[in-house]
């Protein structure tokens, strides 16, 4: 029996032998005692392609965009993002319990924050309603199924935040995924930002770990953020150096998933059991349109055939490609979904 093709997401990606290799011979230290030389690496290089000051090495997106979130806002007051982000739905709650605001959701068509929208939502200063403290912004964004947010987008939505005095965090955890589907830098998607979360353990194929960068007058705050949060780490250097590792060799592919995503996408135009959206980058969204199937009851039996996919919805799935599906697996994917669904 052969392994199942595994487009549930992009985590699920195992460290190949060289990144273990990589791992296991990393230079290490105490990193919340006097550091470790390896994750100073690590923020050093991250840093530095997100033309950003510095950075810090989290254990988890989660963590670090929470830390983000805490250094920009104040308790009582609200943080504005757009209604289906990953800090609205699957970050249980965090930013109202860890750093006391509330969200401010702002409704968009397609999860793409605009310029107008974000500027709609602003609300004039009143004694009766709570003050905005900052803004958040996700590229790509995950439920709109791995949607770019263009350089343009960014600066404009980074200029109505200035105007209103609010600083903008932006959730970047597949940030290398935008930028390689607009063929920029990813500095070139971070400008004005006040801090930005990037993740190694999605497309880039790390166990762990996740970045967040900001301003240098910021390090001391972020620091002590991420302490009280549990996130200091000791020998460290043991994950960073999957970091630097993934960076060098993994993150130069990235566009081979986009490239697998449209792949997945085209073959399954021709199933008529189903409407996949065309993706931007390594998210496919899959329409179940046959009035019978649902999410739960087509999982498993696409399970049984061999591919592994989540529900995003009572009649959406969600496959995700990775640095462990090859055009290959895509190819036998797409046809195990169109013989079992049809
Ligand atoms: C857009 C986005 N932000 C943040 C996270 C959180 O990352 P982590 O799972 O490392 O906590 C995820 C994880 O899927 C994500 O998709």
């Amino acid at each position: 029996m052969t392994a199942p093709i595994d487009l549930r997401s992009d985590t699920v990606t195992r460290p190949s032998p060289a990144m273990r290799r990589a791992m296991a011979e990393a230079e290490v230290g105490d990193d919340v005692l006097d550091g470790d030389p390896t994750t100073r690496r690590l923020e050093r290089r991250v840093a530095e392609l997100l033309g950003m000051d510095e950075a810090l090495f989290f254990p988890s997106g989660t963590q670090a965009n929470q830390t983000g979130i805490a250094l920009a806002t104040r308790p009582g007051t609200e943080l504005l993002v757009e209604a289906n982000a990953h800090l609205v739905h699957y970050e249980l709650a965090g930013v109202a319990a860890l750093a006391g605001v509330q969200i401010r959701p702002v409704t968009t068509p397609d999860g793409l924050l605009t310029a107008d929208l974000l500027r709609g939502a602003l609300r004039p200063p009143s004694p009766h309603v709570p003050r905005a403290s900052a803004v958040a912004l996700e590229n790509t964004h995950n439920a709109a199924g791995g949607k770019v947010m263009p350089a343009a987008v960014l600066a404009a939505n980074v200029a109505v935040a200035e105007g209103a005095g609010l600083p903008v965090h932006l959730d970047g955890a597949r940030l290398w995924n935008a930028a390689a589907a607009l063929g920029v830098p990813p500095a070139r998607l971070t400008p004005g930002v006040a801090s930005v979360m990037v993740s190694l353990s999605k497309g880039l194929g790390c166990p762990v770990g996740s970045c967040l960068a900001f301003p240098r007058a910021q390090r001391e705050r972020a620091w002590e953020v991420r302490k009280r949060l549990g996130g200091g780490m000791r020998q460290s250097g043991i994950l960073a150096a999957a970091g630097l590792y993934a960076l060098e060799h993994n993150l130069p592919r990235i566009a081979d998933d986009h490239a697998n995503a449209k792949l997945l996408a085209e073959r399954l135009a021709k199933c008529p059991a189903v409407r996949p959206l065309a993706p931007e980058t390594n998210i496919v969204m899959i329409d179940l349109v046959r009035p019978g199937d649902t999410a739960e009851t087509v999982i498993p039996r696409l399970a049984a055939a061999g591919v592994l996919v989540v529900p995003f919805g009572t009649k959406r799935l969600r496959a995700v490609t990775h640095l462990d599906v090859t055009r290959d697996d895509i190819d036998r994917a797409a046809s195990l979904i169109t013989t079992t669904l049809t």
